[in-house]
């Protein structure tokens, strides 16, 4: 049993999608694991600790990859088209890739896996049931996100988290409002208050409420009738009706000339992210105010946010950096390989050192994209032939 990992090649990616921990572990499992060369260089990670820990280095992703029966990635495979390597060429046939495939985003490539004979696993679709937390990536880079995204904010601040008392005079709390309290969002709030700022934090979830509090922030209310039925049966936020979008924005722009950092974290699975805050919200802002949109690459949660780019608009600092979780490698990925060896788990039997995988079970039905030339998975387009 051959596991290939290659190098992240897509821009903005520092992960890896294995670490020398995990590394030990699937050799534990009687896993034969190759690396390429330097893929754990954004991470931190030199060649020499995946060796120690028992990998072999492939001098090319080629290589990594010719022989691999399961191929380990962080982002779904470069094609051709965005400049190649083809990494899907390169995967032999009956190969399983796992990763975050963006399913959703990224139809094109499902097909590409059909016709190649490749089996895919889609990280993004880990049920959120409590046997598969482990294998949660979604939630463990969302975490980091989450708290990275008040560092950044923190850094283009002009003034101080905390409440100060000085003999030159007292400098008053940054007052901080994180929209949409998931798993960044929460991580967001905890981060905002360690640092001493005054927090509160909103969503359209009535769920998110009590969880917003226990955390000691202040939880801005719309409609808490609405917020009944904006939850979906897996936990996730559904699209809201224009009603409820009125009310909602009428509240947020008042309460947001009153914030000096706003993070934003809203998002609905497979839609663009809901627009919360527009241009003119914007130009109402305190001046020096600083929004973090960590939506960016759904779309943004604010009209003004850019990809990839920190730009200052009516006096307001607007960051959108791309792909935040790399922007924190070294954890990103140590939690992230685990999530992989956790599923991995599931598809190999220690006992017997090799693959025996449970087509019925839950989290692998629930995961599994292509098979068999098919794609499969029910909540895509097309899928479930
Ligand atoms: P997400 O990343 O899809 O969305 C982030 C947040 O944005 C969510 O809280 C969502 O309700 C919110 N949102 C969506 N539209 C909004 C709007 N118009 N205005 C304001 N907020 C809006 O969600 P995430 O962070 O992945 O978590 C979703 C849920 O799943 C949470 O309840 C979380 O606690 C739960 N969860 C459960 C797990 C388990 O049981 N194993 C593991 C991880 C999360």
């Amino acid at each position: 049993m051959k596991i290939g990992v290659p190098k992240e090649r897509r821009p903005h990616e520092r992960r890896v999608a294995a670490t020398p921990d995990s590394v030990k572990r699937l050799v534990g499992m009687g896993a034969e694991v190759l690396v390429e060369a330097g893929a754990g260089a954004g991470s931190n990670i030199p060649d020499d600790a995946f060796v120690a820990a028992g990998a072999k280095i492939a001098p090319d992703e080629a290589a990594a990859l010719r022989d691999a029966d399961i191929v380990l990635k962080v982002q779904r495979p470069l094609t051709a088209a965005e400049g190649g390597p083809d990494e899907v060429a390169l995967m032999k046939k009956s190969a399983i890739l796992v990763g975050l495939l963006s399913p959703h985003a990224d139809r094109a490539l499902l097909d590409a896996y059909a016709k190649a004979g490749i089996v895919a696993f889609s990280m993004e679709f880990t049920p959120r049931i409590t046997r598969a937390q482990a294998m949660d990536a979604l939630s463990s880079q969302s975490n980091l996100a989450g708290y990275k995204a008040v560092i950044d904010a923190a850094a283009e601040f002009g003034r101080a988290f905390p409440m100060m008392m000085t003999a030159a005079g007292t400098i008053a709390p940054a007052r901080v409002v994180i929209l949409g309290a998931g798993v960044a969002g929460l991580q967001a709030i905890a981060t905002a208050r360690r640092l001493g700022a005054v927090v509160s934090a909103f969503d359209v979830r009535a769920a998110a409420k009590e969880q917003v509090e226990s955390l000691g922030a202040s939880f801005v209310e719309v409609s808490a009738e609405d917020a009944k039925a904006a939850e979906t049966a897996g936990g996730y936020a559904k699209e809201m009706s224009e009603d409820y979008k009125r009310k909602q924005a009428q509240v947020l722009r008042d309460h947001l000339k009153k914030q000096d950092v706003v993070i934003t974290t809203a998002l609905i699975p497979g839609k663009p992210a809901p627009r919360l805050i527009d241009a003119s919200m914007v130009a109402e802002m305190k001046p020096g105010a600083v929004i973090v949109d960590l939506a960016v690459e759904a779309g943004g949660n604010c009209e003004l946010s850019e990809f990839g780019k920190i730009v200052v608009k009516h006096g307001v600092t607007i960051v959108g950096h791309a792909n935040v979780p790399s922007r924190i490698a070294t954890d990103a990925s140590a939690l992230y390989a685990r999530n992989l060896w956790s599923f991995l788990s599931l598809l190999i039997d220690a006992k017997e050192k090799a693959l025996k995988i449970d087509w019925e079970d839950e989290i692998v039905k629930g995961m599994l994209v292509v098979r068999d030339g098919i794609v499969v998975h029910q909540g895509l387009a097309g899928g479930g032939k």
